[in-house]
C-alpha cells in the first residue's frame, strides 16, 4: 500500500475546496469560479459558484481542437441489429452541433427541457449532448418504463420536446415505443410541443401531423450551433429515481460539480488512461448510463462504447467477451446480475476462453451489492481486480470503491472498500450515535456532499430537505444501511425504505402496492423484495381481496401481473402475486413485509412481538412454499 488514498481522503475531508479547487484545474473553463463552495445556506450547497462552462464543450470540442478528431468518441455495438459503427470525436462533435441547430429551431432554449424517451442508439447520446450544447436541461427515461411512468415525468418536467425512436428492440421481440409516447402524452394536461422520432426500419412509427418530426430530417436541416456558456451552477439533467412513494423523484445535477467530479473520477476511481476503451454496459435510462457511457469517458477522451444486447441471449453467453475482444476494452463496468446470468449458462468459462481478453484491465461493478461467491467467480474466470462499488442515482458517481487509480487497496468480497475521497461517511444509530466498528447502522454522509452530488429535486427544495437531511441534522441520509469493520472498509447490505433492486435496477415496493391497490377487487395488498438468483431481487405481491370477491387465484394473478405491466412497466418483473386471506400486521397496523420477504427467503426470522395474529405468518409460509419459495 502507499498511502495515496488515505492522503487523498483525508485531504478531501479537511480542506475540501482546496481539494476539489485544484480537481477543477484539470477541466475547462470559460471563466473560472469565484469560490470553489458556497455553504452559505446548507443544505443547498454550490460547487464551483460564478464559473462558466460548457459539458458538451468538455465532452467533445475540447478534444476535437486538442487534434483528437479522429479518435474514436463512441462505439454503438448492437447484436440485437447486427449493427456496429463507430464515430470520431470529430463526427460525433459535428452531429451534435447539428442536432443542438435543430432544436434550436423547435425552440429549445438554454434552461428549457427535453425528455428522451430512448433505446440504445447513437441517437440517444447525440440527443443527449445537444441539450448540454445549448444550456437545455435533458431528462432521459429509460426505455423499459410504461406510458404512465413516462407520463409522470412528461408532466413534471414540461419539456418542449420529447425525443424518442419509433421502436426498441429487446432479445425476444420489438417494442414500439412511439405508441406509449403518444400514449403518455394523451394522459398528459401539458403537451410537448414536438416530439422528434428515430425511425428504426425494424418497425417504423406513423407519424403525427404537426406534431412529429424526424430526428435526421430535423438534423439535416440545422445549422450547426457552437456550445453556450453556462454557469457551473446551472442544471446538465434532471433524472428520475425511485423514491419511497409512487411519484419518482426528480434529481438535478450540476454542470459544473458533475465535470470536475466525473473527470476527477476516471483517472482516481477507474485508473483509465484516455484514449483507452471503457465500457459500461448500463443504460443510457439510469444514472450509470448518464455518468460513464456519455459523460464520464468523453470528458476524458476515451472511447465509450454504447451497447445494445445483453449480457445473455445476445447471442450468447459469450456476448461481453466478444465486445471486450472485438474493441479492446480496457475498463468493464455492470451490474453483478449481468455476471450472474453469464454464470448460470456458463458455469466453466468456456466462453471466457474463446476470446482473447487480455487488454481488459479492470471489471468494477455496482447497482447492487455484488455476493462474494459472484465476485469471486468473476475474479477466477478473468483473473484481473475485480471492484464491488457502492452508488446512488442522488450522487451520479461511486460513493463508496478502491479507488485503483489512486492505490488498489486489497479486496474484500462482500465490501465495496472505503470511502471515496469527498465522501465523509458515518454509520449512526437511532439517536445519531456513532455504531461501533462492525455494527450495522443507517449509511450518511457528512456535509458538504462532494461536486457531482444532486443539487436538489426539480422544483421540490421542500422534499429535498425533507427526505434526505432532516432525519439526521448535518448529514445526508442514504437510506442504505450498513457497516465500517474495523479496517475501516464499507459493507453495504441493504436499503431502510421501500427501495429493492432488480437486477441493478431501483424500483419502489410502494409505487407497486399503489398499482394493485387500484385494482377494483383488492381490498390490501403488499409487495416485497425476494430473493433471485440471478436478478438479485425481485417483487413477490399478496393480496387480500374484498369481500365478496370469489375470483380464483389463476384469473386475479395474471390480471395484476399484466396491470403492474401496464402501468410500471416490464422492467418492474412483477410476476408473482398471491392471494391472501389476509396481511401480516402488527397491532398498530403495520404490513410486516420484512418478515415476508424472510419466509421467503429461508432466513431465520423471530416472530414479532407486536404481531396482530401469528398464526397468518403459517399460512404466508404455506402459500410461500406451494409458489417454489425459498428458491436457491
Ligand atoms: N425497453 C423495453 N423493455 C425492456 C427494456 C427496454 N429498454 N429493458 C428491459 N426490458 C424488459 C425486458 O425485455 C424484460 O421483459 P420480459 O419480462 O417480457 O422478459 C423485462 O423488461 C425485464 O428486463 P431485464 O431486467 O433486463 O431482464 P432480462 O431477463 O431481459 O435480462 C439480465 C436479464 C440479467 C441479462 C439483465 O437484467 C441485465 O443485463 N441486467 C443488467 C442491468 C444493468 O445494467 N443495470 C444498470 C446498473 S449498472
Ligand atoms: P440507483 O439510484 O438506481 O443507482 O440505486 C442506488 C441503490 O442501489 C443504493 O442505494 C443501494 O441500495 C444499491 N446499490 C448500488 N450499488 C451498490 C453496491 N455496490 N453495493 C450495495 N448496494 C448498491
Amino acid at each position: 500500500m502507499n498511502g495515496e488514498y488515505e492522503k487523498a481522503f483525508r485531504e478531501s475531508v479537511v480542506d475540501p475546496e482546496r481539494f476539489w479547487g485544484a480537481a477543477a484545474e484539470n477541466v475547462q473553463w470559460y471563466r473560472t469560479s469565484d469560490r470553489v463552495l458556497n455553504s452559505e445556506n446548507p443544505p443547498f450547497y454550490r460547487w464551483f459558484e460564478g464559473g462558466v462552462l460548457n459539458s458538451c464543450y468538455n465532452a467533445l470540442d475540447y478534444h476535437v481542437e486538442n487534434g483528437l478528431s479522429d479518435r474514436i468518441a463512441l462505439i454503438y455495438d448492437s447484436p440485437v441489429t447486427k449493427t456496429v459503427k463507430r464515430y470520431t470525436y470529430g463526427e460525433l462533435r459535428d452531429l451534435v452541433a447539428r442536432c443542438a441547430g435543430g432544436l434550436r429551431q423547435l425552440g429549445v432554449l438554454k434552461g428549457d427541457r427535453v425528455v428522451i424517451y430512448m433505446p440504445m442508439i447513437p441517437e440517444a447520446v447525440i440527443a443527449m449532448l445537444a441539450c448540454a450544447r445549448i444550456g437545455a436541461i435533458h431528462s432521459v427515461v429509460f426505455g423499459g418504463f410504461a406510458a404512465r411512468e413516462l407520463a409522470a415525468r412528461i408532466e413534471d418536467a414540461k419539456p418542449r420536446v420529447v425525443i424518442s425512436a419509433s421502436c426498441g428492440i429487446e432479445v425476444n421481440r420489438i417494442i414500439a415505443y412511439q405508441p406509449l409516447v403518444e400514449a403518455a402524452i394523451d394522459m398528459c394536461s401539458y403537451k410537448p410541443s414536438s416530439c422528434v422520432i428515430v425511425q428504426r426500419p425494424e418497425s417504423p412509427a406513423i407519424l403525427r401531423q404537426g406534431r412529429d418530426l424526424l430526428l435526421w430530417d430535423v438534423l439535416m436541416d440545422a445549422e450547426p450551433v457552437a456550445c453556450v456558456p453556462v454557469l457551473a451552477t446551472d442544471p446538465l439533467y434532471l433524472l428520475y429515481t425511485s423514491g419511497t412513494t409512487g411519484k419518482p423523484k426528480g434529481v438535478i445535477r450540476d454542470n459544473g460539480g458533475h465535470l470536475v467530479a466525473l473527470t476527477w473520477s476516471m483517472k482516481n476511481i477507474y485508473g483509465v488512461n484516455p484514449g483507452e476503451v471503457y465500457w459500461a454496459a448500463s443504460d443510457i435510462g439510469w444514472v450509470v448510463g448518464h455518468s460513464y457511457i456519455v459523460y464520464g469517458p468523453l470528458f476524458y477522451g476515451c472511447t465509450t462504447i454504447l451497447y445494445e444486447g445483453k449480457s445473455v441471449g445476445t447471442p450468447d453467453a459469450g456476448a461481453f467477451w466478444r465486445v471486450i475482444e472485438e474493441h479492446g476494452v480496457s475498463i468493464l463496468f455492470c451490474a453483478p446480475t449481468a455476471f450472474r446470468a453469464i454464470r448460470k449458462e456458463d458455469p466453466g468459462g468456456q466462453y471466457i476462453k474463446k476470446y482473447d481478453l487480455t487488454k481488459l484491465r479492470m471489471l468494477f461493478l455496482a447497482g447492487e451489492r455484488c455476493d462474494p461467491n459472484t465476485l469471486l467467480w468473476a475474479q477466477k474466470q478473468l483473473n484481473i481486480p475485480v471492484i464491488d462499488h457502492w452508488w446512488q442515482t442522488e450522487t451520479g458517481w461511486a460513493i463508496g470503491a478502491n479507488c485503483v487509480g489512486l492505490e488498489l487497496l486489497p479486496v474484500k468480497p462482500g465490501s465495496c472498500t472505503k470511502p471515496v475521497p469527498g465522501y465523509n461517511i458515518r454509520v449512526l444509530d437511532a439517536k445519531s450515535c456513532d455504531v461501533p466498528a462492525g455494527e450495522t447502522g443507517t449509511i450518511v454522509v457528512g456535509l458538504p456532499l462532494p461536486p457531482g452530488c444532486f443539487t436538489t429535486l426539480w422544483q421540490n427544495d421542500k422534499d429535498f430537505v425533507r427526505t434526505y437531511f432532516s432525519v439526521y441534522p448535518g448529514y445526508y441520509l442514504t437510506s442504505d444501511a450498513g457497516y465500517i469493520d474495523t479496517d475501516g472498509y464499507l459493507w453495504i447490505m441493504g436499503r431502510t425504505d421501500d427501495i429493492i433492486n432488480i437486477a441493478g435496477h431501483r424500483l419502489s415496493t410502494g409505487a407497486m402496492e399503489e398499482v394493485l391497490a387500484s385494482h377494483p377487487d383488492v381490498a390490501e395488498c403488499a409487495v416485497a423484495g425476494v430473493h433471485d438468483p440471478v436478478k438479485g431481487e425481485v417483487p413477490l405481491g399478496f393480496v387480500v381481496l374484498k369481500a365478496g370477491v370469489t375470483k380464483m387465484q389463476d384469473l386475479i394473478g395474471p390480471e395484476l401481473i399484466t396491470l403492474v405491466r401496464q402501468k410500471i412497466g416490464p422492467i418492474a418483473s412483477f410476476k408473482a402475486a398471491a392471494v391472501v386471506k389476509r396481511l401480516p400486521k402488527t397491532r398498530s397496523g403495520k404490513i410486516l413485509r420484512g418478515t415476508i420477504k424472510k419466509i421467503a427467503d429461508g432466513v431465520p426470522y423471530n416472530v414479532p412481538a407486536t404481531i396482530d395474529d401469528p398464526v397468518i405468518l403459517d399460512e404466508i409460509t404455506e402459500i410461500l412454499r406451494g409458489m417454489g419459495y425459498p428458491r436457491t
